[in-house]
């Protein structure tokens, strides 16, 4: 499927979603092969990261478990606070379990350091973080990242789960807002 007919507040498609669907499957078969007679568990993080995740595990050939926490760090603004706050925990108990943690895209790294070292307390047996996208040119906090299914340009995205303001998270490709939507 082409992505043609792009949504009129999108400047340019960055990622198609033929693109993207490709990138998710290999991940997929990465982890498939990572975690081989191990039966991890996915964590999601609400709401940016549903979309991939969803596709994500269908492209995983392994027994599963998925659970969600929702952080919330940004408001409304293409902006970060800085500020990561807790909004949903998690259901499951982690300790002595193998932990993918997944994430829509890693920006300054804040939402994904303070993860990390949340999830790090819980005694996992293994904790590995797989995004989407990264933003590498503008990390602030250092952070590993083990699976990576884009680097992108410092533009703000939208589409496949990621929003701005609520909006666009139905978008089947990741495309740059334009900036007279947001103001910038
Ligand atoms: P970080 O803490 O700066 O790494 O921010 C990560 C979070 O910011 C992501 O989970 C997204 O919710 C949001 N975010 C960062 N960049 C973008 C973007 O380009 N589009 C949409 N959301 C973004
Ligand atoms: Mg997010």
């Amino acid at each position: 499927m082409t992505d043609t007919l792009a949504h009129p507040d999108i400047e340019q498609v960055l990622i198609s979603s033929d693109a993207v669907q490709a990138r998710v499957d290999e991940l997929g078969a990465l982890i498939t092969g990572a975690y081989a007679g191990r039966a991890p568990i996915l964590i999601g993080v609400l709401k940016g990261a549903v979309v991939f995740m969803t596709d994500l595990v269908r492209a995983i050939h392994l027994p599963v478990e998925l659970d969600f926490m929702a952080v919330s760090s940004y408001g409304n603004s293409t902006e970060t606070s800085g500020i990561v706050r807790i909004t949903k925990d998690l259901d499951a108990t982690i300790e002595g379990r193998d932990v993918l943690l997944v994430e829509d895209i890693v920006d300054s790294g804040m939402t994904l350091k303070y993860l990390r070292q949340y999830l790090e307390r819980r005694d996992p047996a293994s904790l590995r973080i797989c995004t989407l996208l990264d933003k590498q040119v503008v990390r602030k906090a250092d952070v590993t990242v083990e699976y990576t299914g884009f680097q992108i340009p410092d533009r703000f995205v939208v589409g496949y789960g990621l929003d701005y303001a609520e909006r666009y998270r139905n978008l089947p490709y990741i495309g740059i807002l334009k900036k007279s939507v947001y103001g910038g």
